[in-house]
């Protein structure tokens, strides 16, 4: 009767983790095809700011045109012009940039629930970096995303947000402060996510609380023949270059999580501040090119910060030719600690099917995948995730062994 229960249990389950699998495949998708809408976009109209040239037309000056450009694309000519403050008249229909951006919100925020939230025992804790239940880490997550904008609205808007470039310092300080304090709450994979997801939050709550209700103030001055006030227009400014800086660091925490070599490693809070300096860095590169003959400093320095990183991770090469460990003992650590989840039918709760395919049921499997056992277990010690099945530093050593005499690929 028991048994009988318990396979219904875990029948449901399973059917339960089928969906979950094909919500979180969905999302991701959307949420990738919104974010490439939205920073594609807004990249579009940073390089059109840039390029923008004199004004041929005496009538077009006369009405308060600024800059414009010619452009070719997609088998056609386009002209594009922006006006100082407005048009004389405003058109019947004009073109609004916001759904990506809250849709990219919207499906980036489900899917942190999804992934993170419900499942934070293999995402989010590590109880080797802080012992925390799944209550306590999702308040702390929320808290630090809404806490994020709240900080960075109050200094936008503080005597500070005066001075572009003491803000910028003061925002680098705070940065490299949060991406060290999320290290030592959550899961390297965790703070890596959080740090990305609250740039993104406060990217998106640029536009909605800044650069929106600007937009909105011009079209309802221009639409009472008022002349708006410049201040939205120079505010909405600011919070759009931050978001350009912002855009690439996003995408590096985003993408971060297939890469433990970074946010499992020691410095992870370092690694996640070169990685996205060098990011920004990237990007400061891109518009100075937008304006002419870029200086070569932004590029040198960012190339420099990955190579630097890249190499400070680099494990060292082990001298000593290890001694091969007797197989068994290799597959009972495997069996003891991996196989819960890495198995064809894994039994770890919540877990279905293998994470990422990877199968270590049989001696077989588990040679062809010895790198990535050695890469994920020993080297960078993101497996088992938050160390669920309390691998020990003996076992680990064993499996690096094994990889590292070579005895795995004979
Ligand atoms: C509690 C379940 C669990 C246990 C136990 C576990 N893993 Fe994993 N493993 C996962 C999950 C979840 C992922 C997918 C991570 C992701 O989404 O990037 C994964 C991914 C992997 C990957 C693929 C990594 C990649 O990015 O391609 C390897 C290799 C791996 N694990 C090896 C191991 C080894 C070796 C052990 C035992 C020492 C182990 N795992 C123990 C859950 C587990």
């Amino acid at each position: 009767m028991l048994a009988v229960e318990l396979f219904h249990v875990s029948g449901q389950l399973t059917v339960a983790a089928y969906w979950f699998d094909w919500a979180n495949l969905l999302l991701r998708w959307a949420h990738a095809i919104v974010g490439i809408a939205w920073i594609g976009a807004s990249f579009y109209f940073v390089w059109l700011d840039n390029h923008l040239e004199e004004v041929v037309r005496q009538q077009d000056r006369d009405e308060g045109v600024a800059g414009e450009l010619w452009a070719i694309h997609g088998g056609g000519f386009y002209h594009a012009q922006k006006f100082r403050v407005a048009p004389p008249a405003l058109p019947p229909r004009l073109h609004w940039f916001k759904w990506e951006a809250y849709w990219t919100f919207i499906t980036g925020f489900t899917l942190l629930v999804l992934e993170f939230y419900t499942q934070a025992d293999l995402y989010l804790i590590d109880p080797k970096v802080m012992v925390l239940t799944q209550t306590q880490a999702i308040v702390i997550g929320l808290a630090w995303l809404a806490g994020g904008w709240i900080v960075y609205d109050q200094l936008c808007k503080s005597p500070l947000g005066k001075n572009d470039n003491l803000l910028a310092a003061v925002m680098f300080v705070l940065l490299v402060i949060a991406a060290w304090a999320l290290c030592q709450v959550f899961s390297g994979r965790g703070a890596y996510l959080h740090f990305g997801a609250m740039l993104g939050t406060i990217m998106v709550a640029n536009v909605a609380h800044v650069i929106m209700p600007g937009q909105a103030e011009l079209v309802r001055a221009k639409e009472q023949g008022r002349i708006p006030e410049a201040i939205h227009g120079i505010l909405g400014k600011q919070r759009s270059v931050h978001n350009t800086y912002f855009t690439l660091p996003v995408l590096f925490a985003m993408l971060s999580g297939h890469y433990a070599m970074t946010f499992s490693s020691r410095w992870n809070w370092l690694v996640l501040v070169a990685l996205s300096l060098a990011g920004a860095l990237i990007r400061v590169w891109f518009v100075l090119r937008h304006k002419g003959r870029p200086p070569t400093w932004p590029l040198v320095m960012a190339i420099a910060i990955l190579g630097a990183t890249a190499w400070g991770l680099a494990p060292a090469p082990t001298a000593d030719a290890a001694k091969a460990p007797p197989f068994a003992d290799v597959r009972a650590v495997v069996e003891r600690r991996c196989m819960v989840c890495h198995a064809e039918k894994p039994v770890f709760q919540g877990i279905t099917q293998a994470p990422k395919g990877v199968m270590l049921d049989s001696p077989e499997k588990m040679k062809t995948q010895a790198s990535a056992i050695y890469q994920q277990a020993v080297s960078a010690q993101a497996m088992p995730p938050g160390n669920l099945t309390g691998i020990t530093p003996e076992e680990r050593s064993l499996l690096g062994a094994w990889y590292l005499s070579g005895a795995a690929v004979k």
